[in-house]
């Protein structure tokens, strides 16, 4: 019998197929990375699940995910798959609110925390091992503002319940994902997620460079852009450790994106 991590591959696999991708600037070449990303999980195979048991939610998040349960739509493969998922995951704070070494009250990972969390059903902590692809489920408390940030990873997300609003890059243009819907981030993309008033539940897959620095954008009191990079540790709590003064050049990069850009 096929195992729920592998399961969750196919049937999300099979979601991307048809997928719209209603937030990406139409330059952005989505099609051809979701074939990317539909081979990576179709090459997971039948591989069975570890045997670890599953971690549950806080009483408040595990609210959030019962309503974002609640409304899940699409076919009933898919569904089930999630629901299966969200039983059988170990789900975790994806920023430990006790990893600021600067103690400064700016850290932004203080703030979102306690909102945001995942359950991997693929990747090193995940129902199957990998180093080379994640993917699993990722829950967002109502109203929650994500912010600016990039990361080298190419990201897929897949939304399965409640709407959120992503930006891409600094051209302030929003764009509305729902259920059954896709954004493609592409390495190094500026992205910021902000949500509607149910909770937000997403399917995530990463593929290509997996670690390294997540940089956090944010402008300086003169209005110049900064940015801070969080770094896991050896003690697996994240730090800060570098802040950057971004070049003209480097922000007329993000400024760009949304240039001729046209809703799908
Ligand atoms: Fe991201």
């Amino acid at each position: 019998m096929t195992g729920i991590a592998a399961t969750f591959a196919h049937e999300l696999s099979a979601a991307l197929k048809s997928a719209d991708a209603p937030v990406n600037p139409l330059t952005d070449d989505v099609s051809a990375w979701l074939e990317q990303f539909r081979t990576a999980l179709e090459g997971v195979g039948d591989v069975q699940d570890d045997s670890d048991p599953p971690v549950k939610l806080p009483a408040g998040p595990d609210d959030w995910l019962r309503m974002a349960r609640d409304q899940l739509d699409g076919l009933p493969a898919l569904v089930s798959a999630i629901h299966a998922a969200a039983s059988a995951g170990r789900w975790y704070q994806i920023y430990a609110a006790d990893g600021d070494s600067t103690g400064l009250s700016d850290n932004p990972m203080r703030d979102l925390a306690s909102g945001m969390y995942a359950a991997q059903m693929i990747g090193p902590r995940g129902l199957i091992k990998s180093t080379e692809l994640l993917a699993g489920l990722f829950l967002l408390r109502p109203r929650l503002h994500y912010p600016l940030h990039q990361h080298q990873a190419t990201e897929i997300y897949f939304g399965a319940s409640g709407t959120v609003q992503i930006q891409h890059g600094l051209g302030q243009v929003e764009g509305t994902l729902g259920p059954g819907q896709v954004s493609l981030t592409p390495s190094n993309r500026l992205h910021a997620l902000t949500m509607g008033d149910s909770p937000v539940l997403l399917l995530y897959t990463w593929m290509g460079e997996l670690g390294g620095r997540n940089w956090w954008w944010h402008p300086s009191d003169e209005g110049v852009w900064q940015r801070d990079a969080w770094e896991r540790q050896s003690n697996a709590a994240w730090a800060k450790t570098v802040t950057e003064v971004l070049s003209p050049e480097h922000t007329a990069i993000e400024e760009g994106i949304d240039v001729g850009r046209e809703f799908r």
